[in-house]
């Protein structure tokens, strides 16, 4: 059945070069069974892999992952406490096999306020992956979009007022050029899981013309034929980028 799908994405032509997902339902998945949530969360890396896996295979470029927002930072301590030790399990755990499979990881958001040793981690798992050139794989942690769009102008104004930059000089592009993900462009396919329909402070400014797709599927759940049932949705889909079709 998986690799029935992942023949009709080939047969249908192009990929989305970009996807992006919003991991949610872990909660839920625990209740339903009822463990505590941060179960949830653990088996929720397991998805972590599908995605990854089943990224590489349907031959996509790039994949961000939603993994902690700024906001997170007000869930209980121990739930905190448990997420920031997956990160560093799942950095331990799939290192070398993303390294093996030439995925090169980059950690999106305010580091600072993450443990020492997450912190540690992260850097680890950029360093050792930088040459992987398979699948980009951004996760953003302690992220949120308002933050980047902040920073971004802050940016801007600083070389305005160093003289480094015109007024003019300020456009769409040079904003987008500022963004934490600059170096990948925006997203051809955002993925929400556990069927909410919000964006939740989560990459405002590329999603300008991004495609929208809500699964139930809770994110333990999430399978690489979640992924390509998404990836064949949207290539059933007519992108118009604002304007009429030709
Ligand atoms: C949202 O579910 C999920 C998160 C806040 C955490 C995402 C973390 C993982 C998938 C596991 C670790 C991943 C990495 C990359 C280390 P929720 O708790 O908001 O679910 P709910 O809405 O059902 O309560």
């Amino acid at each position: 059945m998986t690799d029935d799908l992942l023949t009709r994405i080939k047969v249908m032509g192009a990929v989305p070069r970009h996807i992006a997902i919003i991991m949610d339902g872990n909660g839920r998945w625990a209740r339903e069974r009822a463990l505590p949530r941060p179960l949830g969360h653990r088996a929720g890396m397991k998805s972590v892999r599908e995605a990854v896996e089943g990224a590489i295979e349907a031959g996509v470029e790039v994949l961000t992952l939603f993994a902690f927002s700024e906001e997170n930072w007000q869930r209980p301590p121990s739930e905190i406490s448990a997420l920031m030790d997956l990160l560093e399990e799942y950095i331990a755990q799939e290192i070398e096999e993303l390294r093996g499979e030439g995925v090169s990881v980059r950690v999106l958001g305010d580091r600072g306020r993450l443990t020492a040793s997450a912190r540690a981690a992260v850097e680890r798992v950029e360093r050792d992956t930088t040459t992987g050139s398979q699948l980009s794989l951004n996760l953003c942690i302690s992220y949120s979009s308002r933050a980047e769009i902040t920073r971004a102008a802050k940016l801007l104004a600083e070389e305005v007022l160093a003289g480094a930059l015109s007024l003019d000089g300020i456009d769409e592009d040079a904003i987008s050029a500022r963004l934490l993900t600059a170096p990948w462009g925006d997203p051809d396919l955002l993925i929400r899981t556990s069927g909410e329909h919000r964006v939740s402070n989560f990459l405002l400014w590329q999603l300008a013309y991004t495609e929208l797709y809500v699964t139930q599927t809770l994110w333990p759940d999430f399978t690489r034929a979640t992924l390509y049932e998404a990836i064949l949705d949207y290539q059933r889909r007519e992108r118009r980028f604002g304007k009429v079709p030709v």
